[in-house]
């Protein structure tokens, strides 16, 4: 039978102008199904860097809301629009809540409008036609003045305005709603006091109406999409670094981050002080996204939660303070309330907290990390600790440990051959490297154990110019890369059960680190091409792994092409990914062995002419996937590989 030639016809006139690679075949092995891949397969990686809980995906939009940030005006700044009289005061006594003792008091002479404005995070992001809840605890000091809430513009436009009046001497929460007339990504919020007196303010508030699922105090919408069209079979969190701190006082403590969020006490961010080249003075956890709504999160989106807890070690590249070992039984203590804080029934202590917080069903957490990043003996040791613990109580619990920053360093073989002994469940790896990494290493797997632990990806990233450096780039020849990486993870997702692309979000005017999956202003969220090259094997992920064999690449042509292929067995469909990574297009006639119908079908190419492109605000979706029918005559076709490119295909295969 004739093979299928699938033309795309947009870039014959780019393809004429090149030499081509030799044709290639790529034999897959429908009739020899392996192993079955992990459904949760494919995550996402979640830490509080580049702003992306506070400032981020958690979506209050005033920063320093309970001046609690060391400077206690941080953010704030004093706004007195007529030139009226008045004073600002902070104080700690009889305040609102004890956890976060600061307030501000606003004293007014009565000559006018005086207060304070809030800067937002890098701004605050508005749109026109949705409304926002403003929400302050106050008390009436002296007199009976009201307070004006107003929106103002980047360029000072009123965008709109409310009165609160009739404070009581108690501490009270008063809320109001805003409408801004205009779309603004750079906005303030003013709360000025109106009128002879004194009012005490705490806690001032705002948040958009519309949250994911319309919740209130909850998540940036257009973020939790981005995430939620990821598809990504878990979330791992809160990281990453955050875990560790950079002094075990500065860990990560989960349960301080339940319960109402004014009673949440406020912690510096490790990533406020980290890089000396990126400072964010004003980064600090709120915890208003606490492990709660990370559970819940997950629920959403379908994940399955991923919670990694410090194992009573501070960050290695930091302070490497250590719990001693006979002081390390409050840190397993609070990893066994955590799987009953997920999973335990509503009766039991912990699990009546997460029911007191609305979700009296349990969360079915399945796994667990325990510690970040680390290494070493005295990783060894602890995880041993918390491994007999855990284990003995909770057996179903798979438990992830970690073998270090870099696989190439003595101390990840170290940790393999220590986790191994230890029968280990799954190990956590981690890469940030240069694109040749990831292409050199797409067949790393092949040579693994298949009888010792199992690994996770956890943490991985090309990086455009080196590790660390501000000018990396989410361009695309980073995503082919890494598109050629996960073709070797699929192919030995025997070995492989999990993998997840870090870091998730940056904030474009408050980032420390790049590349980033996600980048976010006060208002939308970028796709990267690197974004998409995870969604693709997320949304095409399959049931089980068909062998692959790419043939007739002549000795010293380049040999930047990969192929993986799966099976999805529900609706009887092949996917096949192929990465041509070479700036030449390609052939590759596909041969479905033991295939004897085809059906209808997918062709989705994400590709350009110029490796170095990049996604931006301007032209969001400049690389990004085109998806067309494909409908393949036989089960042997052809298939055109353009150059730089990443192609899914998806048949339909009958016996
Ligand atoms: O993803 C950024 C950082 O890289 C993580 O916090 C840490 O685990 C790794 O070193």
């Amino acid at each position: 039978m004739k093979p299928t030639r699938f033309l795309f016809p947009a870039l014959s006139f780019f393809a004429a102008g090149l030499a081509s690679l030799s044709a290639v075949t790529v034999t897959v092995r429908v009739d020899q199904p392996g192993a079955a891949i992990n459904p949760a397969m494919w995550g996402a990686f979640f830490e509080d860097i580049n702003f992306g809980a506070d400032g981020g995906l958690y979506a209050e939009l005033v920063k320093n809301r309970g001046f609690e940030f060391p400077e206690p005006l941080m953010g704030w700044s004093t706004l007195s629009p007529s030139l009226a009289k008045g004073q600002v005061t902070v104080r700690e006594d009889g305040p609102f809540n004890s956890n976060n003792p600061h307030y501000v008091r606003l004293q007014s002479e009565g000559t006018g409008l005086f207060g304070l404005s809030n800067e937002g995070f890098r701004g605050i992001g508005l749109r026109q036609g949705e409304a926002y809840e403003f929400s302050v605890r106050a008390r009436a000091i002296a007199g009976k003045p009201t307070l004006k809430i107003q929106l103002y513009g980047g360029d000072g436009t009123l965008l709109d305005t409310i009165e609160l009046k009739d404070f009581s001497a108690d501490w009270r929460k008063y809320t109001g709603t805003l409408h801004p007339k205009d779309t603004d990504p750079k906005a303030h919020l003013a709360v000025l006091i109106e009128g002879k007196g004194g009012l005490d303010l705490d806690f001032v508030s705002l948040f958009p109406a519309r949250t994911w699922q319309n919740r209130a105090g909850g998540l940036r919408a257009d973020m939790v999409q981005a995430l939620a069209d990821l598809h990504p079979g878990f979330l791992r969190f809160p990281g990453g670094c955050i875990v560790e701190g950079s002094v075990l006082a500065r860990r990560y403590q989960w349960k301080n981050t339940l319960g109402p969020v004014e009673d949440r006490k406020l912690l510096i961010n490790r990533w406020n002080y980290e890089f000396l080249h990126r400072p964010a003075p004003d980064y600090f956890q709120s915890f208003g996204l606490g492990f709660f709504e990370y559970f819940q999160l997950c629920e959403d989106i379908g994940a399955q939660p991923l919670p990694i807890v410090n194992c009573g070690m501070a960050c290695q590249f930091n302070s490497n303070e250590l719990c001693p070992l006979d002081q390390l039984g409050t840190y397993i203590q609070d990893a066994l309330d955590l799987v009953e804080f997920a999973n335990g029934p509503a009766t039991s202590a912990w699990g009546a907290k997460r029911a007191a917080m609305g979700h009296p069903a349990p969360f079915n957490m399945k796994m667990l990390g325990i510690g970040n990043e680390q290494w070493g003996i005295q990783y060894i040791e602890r995880y041993e600790m918390f491994a007999k613990a855990l284990k003995e109580k909770y057996p179903e619990i798979s438990l992830i440990s970690a073998a270090g920053p870099d696989p190439a360093d003595p101390r990840f073989k170290f940790a393999w051959e220590k986790l191994r002994a230890l029968h280990a469940d799954i190990i956590d790896e981690h890469s940030y490297a240069l694109p040749n990494w990831f292409f050199d290493n797409a067949h790393r797997y092949d040579r693994y154990e298949r009888n010792g632990p199992k690994v996770f990806m956890g943490e991985y990233a090309a990086q455009s110019v080196a590790v660390l450096s501000t000018k990396n780039k989410n361009n695309l020849e980073c995503a082919l890369s890494e598109a050629a990486f996960l073709t070797g993870l699929e192919r030995n997702a025997d070995v492989v059960r999990m993998a997840s692309y870090a870091p998730l979000f940056a904030h474009v005017d408050a980032w420390q680190w790049t590349p980033n999956l996600l980048w976010t202003d006060n208002l939308t969220t970028l796709r990267t091409p690197n974004y998409h090259v995870q969604r693709l094997f997320a949304q095409n992920r399959g049931d089980r792994i068909l062998p692959v064999a790419l043939t007739e690449i002549p000795p010293g042509e380049t040999s930047r092409l990969y192929a993986s292929s799966t099976l999805d067995d529900a609706t009887g469909t092949v996917i096949l990914k192929l990465v041509n990574a070479t700036g030449k297009p390609s052939t590759a006639t596909v041969n479905l062995a033991g295939v004897s119908k085809v059906s209808r079908g997918t062709l989705m190419v994400m590709q350009s002419a110029d490796l170095q492109a990049v996604n931006s605000f301007e032209s969001p979706d400049l690389v990004a996937p085109r998806e067309t029918p494909f409908t393949p005559s036989a089960s042997k076709f052809e298939i055109s590989l353009p150059a730089n490119s990443f192609s899914v295909v998806r048949v339909g295969v009958g016996k």
